[in-house]
This record gives structure tokens, C-alpha cells and sequence, in this order.
């Protein structure tokens, strides 16, 4: 198939659905897929776990971090059973393999034919998020894990995130700010003594270049400018800002201007779409 009939097939089974999308209750408890409490050290730790594995074992890894995820959009919104989920970025697909787990219509959008892989889940289109090929309001959810500081206008990134999200719909975004630990990526926590001495010595140890480059596939995101901007916006209201991997304090954290740039690590935006 090609990408453009692929592309034209998923916007119109998207439009197809929009007529079985349902409006959202307010989050009603815990979702019936739910795993460990969240937040808690139990939870925390398992995904620890994970990441440090993450090398060796990715798909564990992902799959821990797409249940994990699918269960925090469940506990904000309720079921995604039949819902729309749109998800952008999302690299090779295991969270909209979640999704569709869990009985969702998911779809992924996702720029880079490398991220996506061998094995793309069906359907995925390749597209920017800052152009999705998709009509006004067609999700019930769009989601966005870690791709915000990889983004060079993150606001105009998040206009399109709402732009395709119903009125009353969800969107959910997290992002690893600069000055959490893991701010540098591959080359974390070097980055705090400069980007470029860190890529310098990433390579020197690895003997392989880092894969990103700050400006370029990496952007320096911050928390506090982050919260202002999305407060200010009149497209979405703020439900939760919280850590999301923080065991306890999840949103205490993010209330502490300055420490929260260095001990969120990454920070979850829960947003409702507001009636245009
Ligand atoms: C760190 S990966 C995250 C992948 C996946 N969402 C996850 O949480 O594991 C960042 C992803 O953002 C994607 N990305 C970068 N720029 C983008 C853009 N303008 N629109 C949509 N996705 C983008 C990359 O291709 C990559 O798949």
C-alpha cells in the first residue's frame, strides 16, 4: 500500500469511528487493567527495573511503560474501550498496541521510519506531528510520551495535539526535561556540564556517535516555562501536572519552582481539550 492511500484509509476509518466516540467520564478510581498503585515505590521500582534493562530487553521495557501508561489514561478518563487514541510519536508502536489491547481504535502516527521499525503495528502512518493528516476533534485521546523536547516548537506541536482531540477530550503528554538527570539522554547526566563536552565524551567512551544533538533532535524544555505556556493557552485546561515516575509527591513536586527543573525528571500533562 502506499503511504498516501494508507494515510487517506486511516484518516477515513478515523472519520468512521468518530460516530461510535463517547464523551468521557471524569476519572472514576482505578482502571480494571491497573498494575501497581500509582504513584507508588512498588510501581516506581518495576519500572526502574525495566529501564535499567531496557538495552537488553526493550520490548519488557515498552511493554511495562505502555501498560503503565494506558493505566494512568484510564484512571484520568475512564475505559478506552472504543475510544479513538491517537498516537503521535510514538516510535515503534507499543503503546498503541496497548491501546488496542485494551479494545481502543489506536493509531499511530510517527515521523521517522527508523523509529518505527521492522514490525509497525497495522496501519501506522508516517507524519509530523506538527501536520497530522487527520480533521478537527477526530480523538477521544491523543497521546504524546517523550517526544515534546525532541520537538523545536513543542506549543505548536501541542496546538496540533488539540486541534485533532474532540472537545472533552484527553491529552496526554509527557516530556524529560533539560535539568532532570536524565535531561541529556544517551549522554546524561554530562549534559549538565554543556551538551556539546558531553556528546564529546559519550563518544569517546562508546567509540559510537550519541544520537542526538541539542538543537537538532534534542531541545532544552523546561518546567516552569512549560506550565506558564499551557496555562496560557485557551485551547486546553491543565487537569494534572505531575511527575511521572515519582513514587510519592507525584504532583508535589512539580509545585517547588526551581527543584522541580532538577527532581520531576519527567513531567506528565494531563489535558482536557476545551469546546472551541
Ligand atoms: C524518545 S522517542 C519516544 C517514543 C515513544 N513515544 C516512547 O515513549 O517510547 C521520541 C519520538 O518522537 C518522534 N518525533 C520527533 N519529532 C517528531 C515530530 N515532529 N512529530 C512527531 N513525532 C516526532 C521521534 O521520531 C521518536 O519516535
Amino acid at each position: 500500500m502506499t503511504p498516501k492511500r494508507r494515510v487517506g484509509e486511516v484518516v477515513s476509518r478515523l472519520r468512521d469511528r468518530r460516530g461510535l466516540s463517547r464523551s468521557s467520564p471524569r476519572p472514576s478510581g482505578t482502571s480494571p487493567h491497573r498494575g501497581f498503585k500509582d504513584p507508588s515505590f512498588q510501581r516506581s521500582l518495576a519500572l526502574f527495573r525495566a529501564f535499567l534493562r531496557e538495552q537488553d530487553d526493550p520490548e519488557a521495557c515498552y511493554s511495562l511503560l505502555a501498560r503503565d501508561a494506558a493505566d494512568q489514561v484510564e484512571v484520568y478518563d475512564g475505559p478506552v474501550a472504543g475510544r479513538t487514541v491517537v498516537d503521535v510519536g510514538g516510535g515503534s508502536g507499543y503503546f498503541t498496541e496497548e491501546f488496542r489491547r485494551r479494545g481502543a481504535h489506536a493509531y499511530l502516527f510517527e515521523p521517522d521510519l527508523g523509529e518505527l521499525g521492522a514490525k509497525p503495528p497495522d496501519g501506522a502512518v508516517v507524519a509530523d506531528g506538527y501536520l497530522l493528516p487527520l480533521r478537527d476533534a477526530v480523538a477521544d485521546v491523543t497521546f504524546s510520551s517523550n517526544v515534546l523536547e525532541h520537538v523545536a516548537d513543542p506549543q505548536t506541536f501541542l496546538s496540533e495535539l488539540a486541534r485533532v482531540t474532540r472537545p472533552g477530550g484527553l491529552v496526554y503528554v509527557s516530556f524529560t526535561n533539560w535539568l532532570s538527570p536524565w535531561g541529556g539522554h544517551e549522554w546524561a547526566p554530562w549534559h549538565y556540564f554543556g551538551a556539546e563536552r558531553a556528546r564529546a565524551r559519550y563518544r569517546r567512551r562508546t567509540g559510537r556517535a550519541a544520537k542526538h544533538t541539542l538543537g537538532e533532535n534534542l531541545f532544552a524544555v523546561h518546567i516552569g516555562t512549560t506550565l506558564r505556556q499551557v496555562r496560557a493557552r485557551d485551547d486546553v485546561e491543565i487537569v494534572s501536572a505531575r511527575s511521572r515516575y515519582w513514587p510519592f509527591l507525584a504532583e508535589g513536586v512539580v509545585k517547588a519552582p526551581g527543584l522541580r527543573e532538577f527532581a520531576t525528571w519527567n513531567l506528565l500533562l494531563i489535558l482536557r481539550r476545551c469546546p472551541p
